[in-house]
């Protein structure tokens, strides 16, 4: 078994004539969190549901826990999560329900306590009987954390996990995806527009342009790299040159 939790190999996405992810290579280590970073339409959400099997690459391998996720993607998707600001669940069950259906699909044992324990960890207990539907959007979020976790998933897929949260919520939320890291060593691929996200939580950056990796590294090698103190520097460095060599 090799430490890569996710392989990705020259991938290709287009969508008719539009590339949305150009000959994309790069891998998760075991216990890593890695955050994808770049401007809108960079490619960061497709790339997420290519790996999710979502959508089809027109070309190149995703390998997951060493399983070919285009042959044999279901062993490797009971092992992995997803939460994003942007997928909300059924709007017609309640909060626990959603819970419940999701804990059912991956067969989580002991549901009842870990949905209890979840609602409380992200504040949504009162509303555990409300339609998920009248959520605000900062608690759907949060609702799709709790979903995202239920499964105790080894590789977690989160796409702005924080987007729509307060900024103490976001702390919150930061905090506990990084002691449940530490608890369980999961593996996360986390894409984000915040920079506290990216500095508190991504051992390691992959910078994306126009479907391609165009920086990697981690945070300070970054900022080195391109001379900065912020990331939100680089970021607009990176997004205002078109003429950045690929690494
Ligand atoms: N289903 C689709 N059909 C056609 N074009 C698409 C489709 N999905 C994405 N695209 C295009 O592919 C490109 C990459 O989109 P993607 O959603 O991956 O970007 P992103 O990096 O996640 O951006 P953002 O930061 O805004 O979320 C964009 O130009 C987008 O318009
Ligand atoms: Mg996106």
């Amino acid at each position: 078994m090799s430490t890569n939790v996710v392989e990705v190999r020259n991938l290709r996405k287009e969508f008719g004539s539009a590339v949305a992810v150009d000959d994309l290579s790069f891998e998760v280590k075991q216990g890593e969190i890695l955050g994808l970073l770049g401007v809108n339409g960079a490619g960061k959400t497709t790339t997420i549901f290519m790996l999710l099997g979502l959508i089809t690459p027109t070309r190149g391998t995703i390998k997951v826990f060493d399983s070919d996720m285009h042959k044999n993607r279901f062993p490797a998707l009971q092992r992995m999560n997803f939460a994003s600001a942007y997928q909300f669940l059924p709007y017609h069950l309640k909060v626990w329900e959603n819970l419940f259906v999701f804990s059912e699909i991956y067969g989580v044992k002991n549901s009842k306590k870990k949905i209890d324990d979840l609602l409380e960890l992200f504040e949504l207990t009162r509303l555990r009987n409300t339609k998920t539907g009248m959520l605000s959007s900062g608690e759907q979020t949060r609702l799709n954390l709790c979903k995202a976790l239920i499964s105790d998933p080894d590789l977690l897929l989160l796409d702005e996990p924080t987007a729509s949260l307060d900024p103490d919520m976001a702390d919150k939320a930061r905090k506990i995806l990084l002691q449940r890291q530490k608890e369980s060593g999961m593996t996360i691929l986390n894409t984000s527009h915040n920079m506290i996200d990216v500095t508190e939580l991504c051992d390691r950056i992959l910078f994306m342009q126009h479907g391609k990796v165009i920086a990697s590294g981690g945070a300070a090698d970054i900022l080195k790299q391109y001379k900065s103190e912020s990331l939100e520097e680089v970021f607009i460095t990176i997004a205002r040159s078109s003429t950045m060599e690929v690494v």
